[in-house]
């Protein structure tokens, strides 16, 4: 197992290449089910995640060939995946495999579009609340399947196909959004998809299945439109810049200082996460070769956030923002709306010297003028790197264990940040 060394208390100062978003590259390869043609993807970020969705696809009978890398090409480049579902030869995706990544569990929508039948386990994925299936299984219901669980798995069927239907989610949820667009794809009629997620991830994964030939209007805003298709193609589509990997870098500079060029990154993608970077005392200026963070001599204003689905801020930088106010000058509140047990870093920053409390669904967060350095736990995706973000500015030697967290979802990290003169190194744990 391995684990990273950061030796803290160095600027940030240079170029940090913003690779393809994961949350869109996982449901973009899920959408490979619904042709029979194949689907190629440009800018997949390598990461864990993406290499497990690959196992369980090609369990379904998906072939996948990966573009290899180029001479001449940057070092840090996304990879191209030609995706192929010919044959489908399984429709069960089983709990060795699910359990592992939660997104895998949308394999449901479109199996049952395109095969009539799916068995798929419960899911898993980082520990960060209770995080059922209800509204993906609402969805599917509506559509036409039936739906039964046995042994922890999911039986749906709809063995005459699906049909059209109204899906009016009770709760943003960016899952249940990308299950109901795959599968009302390839429905029989009109669906229409109220409080959808509006996230940018949802409309990638829109826009690829347009190209792929489906009819959807809407996609972005809480209303989408789907008229089904009776079979999709093949396309060529590129994945979108990450906005959590550009807001965890963002705050990672305005945390140590410096001058960092985000680039490829997409202000619109996370605007009021850059938003509120300003107002904690960052510089933040777009360019056309992306995003500019710069923080010099000033000191860090403490700052309130509360999460909301997108355009609010994002859960995904609520622990990386609570780094960013562990050393501000005041006190900070950071409230959690969208699940209930993202804490888990608290605990863990707390080991650095920071004073934060918990009151119900919010984090009071008392700035220090100094983090030390301390070994931590990394405990989920998002958790892991706001501990590297405090050990960038703490004094002294910070070790951070179970980084196999971080290789989930941020791909080269330690490369992109030593780049940019920060004391960052991997290394083996022993046994
Ligand atoms: C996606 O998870 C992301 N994962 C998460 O990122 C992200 O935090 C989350 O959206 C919110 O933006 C991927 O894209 C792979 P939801 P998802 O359904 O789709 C409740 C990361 O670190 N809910 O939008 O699983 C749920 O419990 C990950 O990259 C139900 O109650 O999230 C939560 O409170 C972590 N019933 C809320 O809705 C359901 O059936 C929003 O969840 C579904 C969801």
């Amino acid at each position: 197992m391995d684990r990273i060394r950061i030796v803290g208390g160095k600027e940030l100062h240079g170029t940090i290449p913003i690779s393809g978003a994961k949350n869109a590259a996982l449901p973009l390869m899920i959408a490979a089910l619904l042709t029979p043609e194949t689907l190629t993807l440009e800018n997949v970020p390598r990461l864990v995640d993406v290499r497990l969705l690959m196992r369980i696809l090609s369990n379904h009978g998906v072939d996948y060939a990966i573009d290899g890398k180029r001479p001449g090409d940057a070092p840090i480049a996304g990879q191209t995946l030609h995706l192929s579902a010919k044959n489908i030869v399984d429709t069960t995706a089983p709990y060795e495999l699910v359990s592992r990544m939660r997104a895998s569990f949308w394999v449901l929508g479109p199996l049952v579009a395109r095969m009539g039948q799916a068995k798929v386990s419960l899911p898993g994925g980082c520990a960060i609340g209770t995080r059922p299936v209800d509204f993906l299984l609402m969805a599917m219901e509506k559509l036409g399947a039936s739906i039964d669980i046995e042994g922890g798995y999911v039986l749906a069927s709809a063995p005459k196909g699906l049909r059209g239907a109204e899906i009016n989610f009770p709760k943003v949820t960016v899952g249940g959004t990308h299950t109901a667009l795959m599968a009302a794809v390839l429905a029989k009629g009109h669906s229409l998809i109220r409080n959808a997620a509006r996230e940018p991830e949802v409309t990638d994964l829109a826009n690829c299945l347009i190209a792929m030939g489906a009819k959807i209007k809407g996609a972005g805003t809480s209303e989408i439109e789907i008229e089904g298709v009776s079979g999709l193609g093949g396309a060529r589509y590129e994945v979108l810049p990450d906005r959590i990997e550009t807001g965890t870098f963002a705050i990672a500079a305005a945390m140590t200082g410096g001058d960092v060029m985000l680039e490829r990154a997409r202000p619109e993608l996370l605007q009021s996460a850059l938003d509120m970077i300003e107002k904690a005392g960052a510089r933040v200026t777009s360019t056309n070769e992306g995003i500019r963070v710069t923080r010099n001599g000033s000191g860090i204003s403490p700052v309130d956030v509360e999460t909301a689905p997108f355009p609010g801020f994002p859960t995904d930088l609520q622990a990386q923002f609570m780094a960013l106010m562990t050393r501000a000058r005041g006190t900070s509140r950071m409230t959690e709306t969208i699940f209930e047990n993202r804490f888990m870093h608290v605990a863990e920053l707390s080991r650095f010297g920071a004073h934060i409390r918990l009151e119900d669904d919010s984090a009071i967060i008392e700035g220090v003028e100094r983090l030390k350095g301390a070994p931590v736990m990394a405990t989920d995706l998002r958790a892991s790197v706001s501990l590297v973000i405090a050990a960038l500015a703490a004094e002294g030697e910070s070790m951070i264990h179970r980084v196999y967290h971080l290789d989930r979802g941020f791909e080269q990290l330690e490369q992109k940040l030593g780049a940019c003169g920060a004391i960052v190194e991997r290394v083996s744990e022993p046994g």
